[in-house]
């Protein structure tokens, strides 16, 4: 398994954690498009609270990258609504920092999913 951040987030307790499952990881630190670049191939692409960081230009173009590198992708991302919305204001009163309320800062389901039309599907 290869985990890619610009920065060196992966601890060695959790490459150990992954092995202990029986899996190596590869730890990559590097700027995704840099990395999508390489012709890399994928069984699978997978991506935790990480889309919501570029614009829709930007994240058109990473999943136009990542649909030529795996046959399948799939992002864990706040989905933001009024009730999520509704609720990220009420965090501070429970001592939560901007970080806690990020779901307000988070990603439309239909905005990813009107990047993808606009994305080159794999032949
Ligand atoms: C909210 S954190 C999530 C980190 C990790 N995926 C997790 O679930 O713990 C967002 C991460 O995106 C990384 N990031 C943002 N833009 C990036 C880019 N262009 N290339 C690589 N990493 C990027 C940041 O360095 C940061 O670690």
């Amino acid at each position: 398994m290869t985990l890619v951040d610009r920065h060196n987030i992966v601890s060695d307790v959790t490459v150990a954690a992954f092995a202990e499952l029986g899996w190596k990881v590869d730890r990559v630190s590097a700027d995704v498009f840099d990395f999508f670049g390489h012709s890399n191939q994928f069984d699978l692409v997978a991506a935790n609270l990480f889309v919501h960081h570029f614009s829709d230009e930007r994240l058109a173009g990473l999943l136009a990258m990542i649909a030529r590198s795996a046959p399948a992708f799939v992002a864990c991302e706040p989905r933001r609504g009024p009730v999520a919305a509704f609720g990220c204001r009420l965090l501070p009163l429970f001592g939560c920092n901007e970080v806690g309320r990020s779901p307000v800062g988070g990603l439309w389901f239909e905005r990813l999913t009107h990047a993808d039309t606009r994305c080159p599907k794999r032949s």
